[in-house]
């Protein structure tokens, strides 16, 4: 199999995942490559020949690591435009012998995505949740069923054009062929939730530097999205503010001596304190920076958790929440989140993988390594022809989506 590239262009970093499937069919990470991205902002790119030197400089480290050349990217999207919602569709089964076969499926969802969508926005995916034969509901695969009646409830996601083509432009720039592109916290939950969780119920939250992408799961298949311009840099600022430091010292304070709930720190604990403008630097009691970091968290944890009520889904997570991501980093961040949110709550890691595997064993690398398996998922399913390389009528070709997101 050739090797493919999850392509992540986050607020903060661009990092690019090459790997394959090995012959022990394992996820095999052949090189990682991370560049702090400047075109950025809250998960939107602002600036396109920024963001295209970030991406040439990622996908080049990789390929370094890998000894390999590559020409294509899979790219994950986010950004507060991105929408999510769900529809149905019902279509009768036509053919004499009444048997569900692949098309009846791919026309069931055709319909189920005839929703009213504003012309500067396009769907992203069309994820199946559950099909209808007849009367029988429930049912994850129709195909070979006998009815003459289909229904399928899906989940569209669909984002603004615009920020798409600034996405396959800053790709293109930086000499790569677009390949196609996945809602972030999808890829993310593909490296890090399990097939049992989504079945039990499960909300993935990826807490990036600008944003933090939400994907509700309940029997196995996606039922709510959603992305809030939120994420670690928020609290650097406070730091930075708080602390009167510039903010790549808060940055790296944050990340050293940071924690979101204030009973976690020992109350004798002292750090140093870089100052402005040529002062020396400070001492200060490890509790003041928590005292500035505990409410900014406390409160995107109580946005997220208005998110999960506005789903009507938060009472159905028996498998609680999985938080990833860098701002998942945090000291305390699980116990900040478990105490707002009243559910169980982990960490999710990349895991399941062969290789370089170590590169890429924190939260940071979720989404890249999540773009990857999508891609490999997908290119497995074709039998080794890319689905993935024509581009459709749309930015991203809808009748090619449902067959990446059936599966
Ligand atoms: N050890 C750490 N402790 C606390 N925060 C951390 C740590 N390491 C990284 N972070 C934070 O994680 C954030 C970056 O996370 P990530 O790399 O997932 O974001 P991104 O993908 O660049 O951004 P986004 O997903 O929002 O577009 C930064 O705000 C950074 O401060
Ligand atoms: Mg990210």
């Amino acid at each position: 199999m050739d090797p493919i590239v999850g392509l992540d262009i986050g607020t903060t970093k661009t990092c690019a995942v090459i790997g394959c499937l090995n012959d022990n069919n394992q996820v095999e990470i052949i090189g990682v490559g991370v560049c702090p991205s400047n075109g950025m902002k809250n998960g939107v790119i602002i600036n396109i020949d920024n963001t295209a030197a970030s991406i040439e400089k990622a996908i080049e480290d990789a390929e370094m690591m890998a000894g390999c050349e590559v020409t294509s990217a899979l790219v994950g999207i986010s950004g507060s435009h991105i929408k999510g919602e769900n529809s149905k569709g019902v279509v009768a089964i036509a053919n004499r012998n009444r048997i569900i076969s692949h098309l009846e499926v791919k026309r069931v969802i055709e319909a189920a995505q005839a929703v009213v969508i504003p012309v500067d926005r396009e769907i992203l995916h069309v994820l199946s949740r559950e099909f209808t034969v007849d009367d029988q509901s429930g049912i994850k695969d129709p195909i070979g069923m006998t009815g003459v009646r289909l229904e399928a409830e899906v989940h569209i996601v669909t984002g603004a054009i615009t920020n798409m083509q600034n996405i396959i432009k800053s790709v293109e720039k930086a000499g790569y062929h677009f390949q196609d592109m996945v809602f972030n916290p999808i890829a993310s939950a593909e490296a890090v939730v399990s097939q049992d969780e989504k079945e039990l119920g499960v909300a993935l939250v990826d807490i990036g530097g600008g944003t933090t992408d939400i994907v509700i799961y309940l029997e196995g298949g996606a039922c709510y999205s959603s992305v809030l311009s939120l994420g670690g840099i928020h609290v650097t600022n406070d730091i930075s503010i708080g602390l009167r430091t510039p903010f790549e010292s808060a940055e790296m304070i944050k990340n050293k001596y940071g924690c979101a709930v204030l009973d976690l720190v020992d109350a004798s604990e002292m750090m140093e304190v870089p100052s402005v403008g040529g002062r020396p630097p400070r001492r200060l009691f490890r509790q003041e920076l928590t005292q500035i970091i505990e409410p900014r968290v406390a409160e995107m944890m109580e946005m997220i958790d208005h998110e999960l009520i506005k789903s009507g889904k938060k009472g159905m997570l028996a498998a609680g929440i999985v938080v990833t991501g860098g701002g998942s980093m945090l000291d305390g961040c699980v116990e900040a989140a478990e105490r707002v949110m009243n559910l169980p709550v982990r960490i999710g890691l990349p895991k399941d993988l062969a290789g370089l595997k170590d590169r890429v064993a924190t939260p940071q690398f979720s989404n890249g390594v999540g773009l990857l398996k999508y891609g490999i998922r997908i290119k497995t399913f074709k039998g080794g022809k890319s689905a993935m390389k024509q581009r459709g009528p749309g930015v991203v070709n809808r009748i090619r989506k449902w067959i990446n997101d059936y599966l």
